[in-house]
């Protein structure tokens, strides 16, 4: 039903005075919009009334599935809606997930000023129903950028899941064959079906248009298909929310920057989410909280991603070995070794080499507070042990 928010408000409105005959006309609407096969609409009256009668204040409490309505319109999708296929060899243009396919589902751990952020742009997808009503604009579109492995794809699924939306994943670079034309329709096909049910779609990969740009020979046709994304972008505004999520911001031009309405660098995360990151995926194992500071200041540069498979790594390590009882220290050295990068810092390469020079870095590190008692804890060792590690390693 169009203009539905505004009805609500209008009845959130009126319930406050407890008049009858609003609540009377309210159930006439409730009963019509049954009738009508609006049962989502005809919940959301009853959830006013309801609240009205309890509280007494006519607070509005929408049911998860109509407040998400408001951020997204159209059909509802079910287990059986296939997704849209590329016309010449039938692979599909995009994945569809339900919400239960994320129960319980974490959210990933982010800097606090990132997840304030996050939280407020949450807040405003929720609240979506009132905020229309009164008039106001909420963000439909939203960028997140940043480096791989940082959380940004979970992120977005776990949004969706919160909004009790179906996501409708679609990799970009999987859609641009090497004919435009191919491309081009591809990408009409994916927004036409995103717009046509209520979902969340993410547009994963995105820098794989922008990237297209690269070839000389096709520029001009190049950016055809660019706009035809951006103008599919805009068009789909009123009518859902599109998350676009790219680790190559630089590749994209300022002309699809602006496009969003809100964006958002998801950067590496900092010491406090680090060991938020490595006390979530190491939770039952004897990795203590010593251990765990020390974990943080070596895993400076890692994004989440290395950093859950680091901890998988320790997990199975010490699960193997739990008959000689290896120490945190012990597991990393052999990490180090298997699943040497390029991003190697100096602090690394010493524990990977087995010298104790690490000990004197972790002492000084700025981030967290780290004391000699920690070290004792990641080496299986003791305090005075460490301390005397310490002093010879300064003698040395
Ligand atoms: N900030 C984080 N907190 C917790 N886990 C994370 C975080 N970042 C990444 N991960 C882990 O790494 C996996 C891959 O992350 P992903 O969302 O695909 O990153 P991106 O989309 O930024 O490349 C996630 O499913 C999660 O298990
Ligand atoms: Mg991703």
């Amino acid at each position: 039903m169009e203009n539905f928010p505004i009805v609500l408000a209008l009845l959130r409105a009126s319930v406050r005075d407890k008049s009858s005959t609003v609540v009377q006309h309210a159930e006439r609407l409730r009963e019509a919009l049954q009738k009508a096969g609006a049962s989502d609409e005809a919940q959301a009256i009853t959830d006013v009334l309801d609240s009205s009668r309890k509280s007494g204040t006519g607070k509005l409490v929408p049911s998860r599935v109509v407040r998400s309505r408001f951020v997204s319109s159209g059909e509802m999708m079910t287990p059986n809606t296939s997704p849209p296929v590329d016309k010449e060899t039938s692979a599909p243009l995009a994945e569809i997930f339900f919400s239960d396919h994320f129960e319980g589902l974490a959210p990933p751990i982010l800097n606090a000023r990132l997840e304030r952020a996050i939280d407020h742009l949450q807040e405003q997808w929720v609240g979506a129903a009132e905020l229309q009503a009164a008039g106001i604009k909420i963000p439909r579109t939203a960028l997140f950028f940043g480096p791989p492995g940082t959380g940004k794809t979970r992120l977005a699924l776990w949004a969706a899941s919160k909004l009790g939306l179906p996501v409708v994943l679609a990799r970009l670079d999987g859609l641009t064959s090497s004919y435009l034309g191919t491309t081009a329709r591809n990408i009409r096909a994916l927004f036409d079906f995103a717009n046509r049910y209520q979902c969340l779609l993410l547009l994963d990969e995105f820098d794989g248009i922008a990237k297209l740009r690269d070839d000389p020979q096709e520029l001009g046709e190049v950016k055809r298909v660019v706009n035809a994304v951006l103008q599919a972008i805009d068009a789909r505004a009123p009518l859902g929310l599109t998350i676009a999520i790219t680790n190559h911001e630089a590749l994209l031009d300022p002309a699809v920057w602006r496009r969003f309405d809100a964006r958002i660098e998801i950067g590496l995360p900092d010491a406090i989410a680090r060991q938020q990151i490595i006390e979530r995926y190491t939770e039952g194992f004897a990795v203590t909280p010593g251990a765990a500071k020390v974990l943080t200041w070596l895993t400076e540069g890692y994004s989440g991603s290395d950093i859950e498979t680091m901890c998988d790594f320790i997990k199975r390590h010490m699960t193997l070995r739990a008959g000689q009882k290896p120490s945190v220290i012990d597991s990393v050295q052999l990490f180090l070794d298997l699943s040497a990068t390029n991003n190697s810092s100096a602090a690394r390469e010493a524990i990977s080499r087995g010298d104790s020079s690490w000990m004197h870095q972790v002492l000084t590190y700025k981030d967290v507070k780290i004391v000699q008692s920690d070290i004792a804890e990641a080496t299986l060792s003791t305090q005075s042990k460490v301390s005397r590690r310490l002093k010879s390693a300064e003698r040395a």
